[in-house]
């Protein structure tokens, strides 16, 4: 089952050119590994307004599976992607959150200072990363395994019953 993904990274640094993004391109890679499609990717400021349009339209225009944001789920001023992502879901999908940040406890304390959230649109789910490359990918790999079940049951695939 080949999976669809869009990657967005939010970041105001990136964004304006002062710094590379490095964790778009990280995620791309883990994801291409495992045999899945990255047919889209982006760089947002971190601006509520911006970041909510992005994930609309990829929801609405492309057909995504996933869409990882990389970046804003921290506690400073500017750090509003889960309020981006909160007001475009329709319906929560708290258990990859808690998954990623009970298992990111186990590498470092700081793991509770970050507020990202899952959640899905249609049948795509939206799913918020820390904003380092390293951060990002360790919480990638732990809902890495799920994401094939969680994909067919979204596209409400007939063989979904075999994925329990
Ligand atoms: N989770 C893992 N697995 N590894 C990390 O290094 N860094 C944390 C946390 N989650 C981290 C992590 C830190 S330092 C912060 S501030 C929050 O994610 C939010 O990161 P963000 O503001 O870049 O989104």
């Amino acid at each position: 089952m080949v999976l669809r993904f869009g990657i967005l990274t939010v970041s105001d640094r990136s964004a304006h050119g002062q710094r590379p993004d490095a964790s778009g391109p990280a995620l791309s890679e883990k994801i291409l590994s495992m045999g899945w499609q990255v047919p889209q990717a982006g760089l947002v400021p971190d601006d509520l307004r911006a970041i909510q349009d992005i994930l609309t339209t990829w929801v609405d225009e492309l057909e995504l599976d996933v869409i990882l944001t990389t970046g804003g789920t921290g506690f400073a001023p500017r750090d509003i992607t889960p309020e981006a992502t909160q007001a475009v879901i329709e319906r929560p999908a708290p258990g990859l959150a808690e998954a990623m940040r009970a298992a990111s406890l186990q590498v470092t304390p700081h793991a509770m200072l970050s507020r990202g959230l899952a959640g899905i649109r249609g049948d795509t789910l939206i799913v918020n990363l820390p904003g380092s490359p390293r951060a990002a990918l360790e919480n990638l790999e732990v809902i890495l395994p799920v994401l094939p079940h969680a994909v067919q049951l979204l596209r409400e695939d007939e063989n979904a019953e075999s994925g329990h």
